[in-house]
């Protein structure tokens, strides 16, 4: 049977190993996409890098240059990414550091939020980039990330690409990185709008008189089950709502005072700030 994984002749170097980029070796060793030897780390500080080779068997290096030289493709069919994954602030810094170091055939994928393809092409010297935007529920594999790309990587690079953001969760290919800036503001702030969410329904159950394990529990579900059974029967928000609202009962009332609040408006503009603030960080 032909091999259908496009990371099996894969190499990988993650380029700070925080947060993301652990979630993202856990879930490629997890979902047995690579192997430990075909994944290498960089971190400045000892403790993490033993952390890092002791938990997941991956070959750790203090240089940067060091762990994307680890992964340069051997022979033809071998091939290799570099993931960024270091914070906005470190990025310069690491890119100067990085430059002429890459192979032509390398990929760059940069999960650092703002980070234009453009600055870091002309930074690094290299032409093959993919700009992603995941967020904050990839740390348990139940992210989304959308992700877009530089016109000079590959069909086979793309699938790899795909491959390795659905150890996060689930993967969106959109068509420019005005959109990734759309994403940033609807799934990579999106988790915010859901917990404010949470806590203000959480807490009117402690109004109500529930002890506050119980209001969790409750709503928690709620909101949990309520997304599942949104993505399982295929209806429309509007006519799953309908489908509980009877006239003159629980839903209805509670409608009305949400419609009089203009729920539906200050969501609205609070993605369209979200997206405008990120639009001005990546003119920065
Ligand atoms: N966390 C999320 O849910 C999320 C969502 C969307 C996008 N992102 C993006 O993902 C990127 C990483 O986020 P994160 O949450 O994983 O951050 P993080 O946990 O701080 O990871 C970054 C790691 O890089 C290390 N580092 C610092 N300087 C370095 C250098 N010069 N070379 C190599 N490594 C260096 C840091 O070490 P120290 O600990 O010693 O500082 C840290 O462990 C960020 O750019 C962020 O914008 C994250």
């Amino acid at each position: 049977m032909a091999d259908t994984n496009p990371l099996s002749n894969c190499r990988l170097a993650f380029i700070g190993c925080g947060t993301m980029a652990e979630a993202i070796i856990a879930g490629l060793l997890r979902k047995k996409l690579v192997g430990p030897e075909q994944i290498a780390g960089s971190h400045p500080r000892e403790a993490r890098r033993e952390e890092m080779h002791v938990k997941y068997g991956v070959e750790m290096f203090e240089h940067n240059r060091d762990a994307v030289k680890e992964v340069s493709p051997e022979s033809p069919d071998a091939s290799s990414m570099i993931v960024l994954a270091v914070k906005p602030q470190r990025l310069r810094h690491v890119l100067q550091e990085l430059k002429g170091s890459l192979v032509k055939e390398q990929l760059v994928v940069s999960i650092v939020a703002g980070a234009k393809i453009e600055t870091i092409a002309e930074e690094l010297l290299h032409a093959s980039i993919v700009r992603t935007m995941p967020n904050t529920p990839a740390q348990i594999g139940e992210g989304v990330t959308a992700w877009t790309t530089s016109a000079e990587v590959t069909e086979e690079q793309e699938r790899q690409v795909c491959a390795m953001l659905e150890a996060l969760g689930k993967a969106v290919r959109v068509e420019n990185e005005r959109q990734i800036d759309m994403a940033t503001a609807l799934s990579a702030t999106g988790p915010t709008y859901i917990f404010l969410v949470m806590e203000a329904l959480i807490d009117a159950g402690v109004h109500m008189g529930f002890s506050r394990h119980v209001a969790q529990q409750l709503v928690h579900q709620t909101l949990l089950g309520s997304v599942l059974f949104a993505i399982e029967s295929h209806k429309h928000p509007a006519e799953l709502r309908n489908m509980v609202t009877s006239p003159g009962g629980t839903s209805a009332e509670a409608i009305y005072q949400m419609e009089k609040g203009s729920l539906r408006t200050v969501l609205s503009k609070a993605v369209w700030s979200a997206f405008q603030r990120a639009e001005s960080l990546g003119k920065r």
